[in-house]
């Protein structure tokens, strides 16, 4: 289970109204930078040709590898530059409205801390190399940058309508832990798999998990887990598919989606579009942001 204990009602002792903090990246300790290091290279050894162009090109772009943690201070205006997102520090995991309301700005919020050097391969809260490295890549892409804004605003509607539980979903099988298609074959973009030296293998080639077209509706009926690695990925035919597919007003399908039963994890419906039918044999610890 994730461990919500750094979930505060206000902003904690040092952190402004909308929870940001400073970076306070001289701070950072050799043993820390050396996390990042290590964290990086393991996954540059396995990204290539398994990450999405998208992604690839977005790092590329950023200059995440100078040497340790990245200095907002000198991240920032390349990211600003790209497509108009900052990255903000937060102290752990915000509530809801906070997060969309900086997402709905173009701001990213990530973890100010990393992961201890005995921790590398599992940890319950997303840190600054899961927030980072997972994250901030796509947001160099215009289509996906445009993407994490409207699930913002989207965030705050659905959380008027009472519809989270749903819309949470859409994130978690697109932001976190989506596939796409591309040259033909199945890429990774989602943040929990690119920042996972595991489940980065484990999401192109293990043959347990099912990998399912996408499908708006049926996804936001999907349960997720967050204590494993996933048994069903979804998978967008290109970015700007997964734009035009999000793009339409969202209210009626709410109202549908009121009556109906929640897909349990494992489950094949007839409808849908299987591309990997999984053989659900494998069941590992795979942590929820950085296996
Ligand atoms: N179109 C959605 C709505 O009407 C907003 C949204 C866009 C949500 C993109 C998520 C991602 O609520
Ligand atoms: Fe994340």
């Amino acid at each position: 289970m994730a461990d919500f204990e750094h979930v505060f009602d206000t902003p904690p002792e040092g952190a402004a109204a909308d929870w940001t903090i400073s970076q306070n990246w001289r701070a950072y300790t050799e043993v820390e930078h050396d996390t990042w290091d290590t964290l990086y290279a393991r996954q540059m050894d396995i990204l290539p040709g398994r990450a999405s162009e998208a992604f690839l090109k977005g790092l590329g772009a950023l200059d995440l590898n100078t040497g340790g943690i990245p200095d907002f201070a000198l991240m920032n205006p390349k990211l600003k530059a790209l497509t108009g997102w900052t990255v903000v520090c937060v102290p752990g995991l915000v509530p809801d409205e906070v997060f969309f309301d900086h997402l709905a700005n173009r701001r990213f919020p990530s973890g100010q801390f990393i992961r201890k050097p005995d921790q590398l391969d599992y940890l319950q809260e997303p840190d600054i190399f899961h927030d980072v490295f997972g994250h901030v890549p796509m947001l160099t892409d215009p289509g996906f940058a445009d993407y994490m804004q409207a699930y913002g605003k989207g965030g705050q509607r659905a959380q008027g309508l009472g519809m989270l539980k749903n819309l949470a979903r859409l994130y978690w099988y697109t932001v976190e832990f989506g596939l796409i298609e591309e040259a033909g074959t199945l890429r990774i973009y989602g943040a929990g798999i690119v920042s996972s030296a595991t489940e980065t293998v484990f999401a192109l080639e293990d043959p347990s998990p099912n990998r399912i077209a996408f499908d708006l509706e049926r996804i936001m009926r999907t349960d997720y887990r967050i204590d494993d690695f996933q048994q069903v990925y979804f998978v967008i035919p290109s970015i700007e598919a997964l734009n035009d597919a999000t793009y339409e007003d969202f209210g009626p399908i709410y109202d549908r989606l009121k009556g109906q039963s929640t897909i349990p994890v494992d489950a094949i419906q007839p409808y849908d579009r299987v591309l990997t039918r999984g053989t659900q044999a494998y069941a590992q610890k795979g942590g929820r942001f950085a296996a």
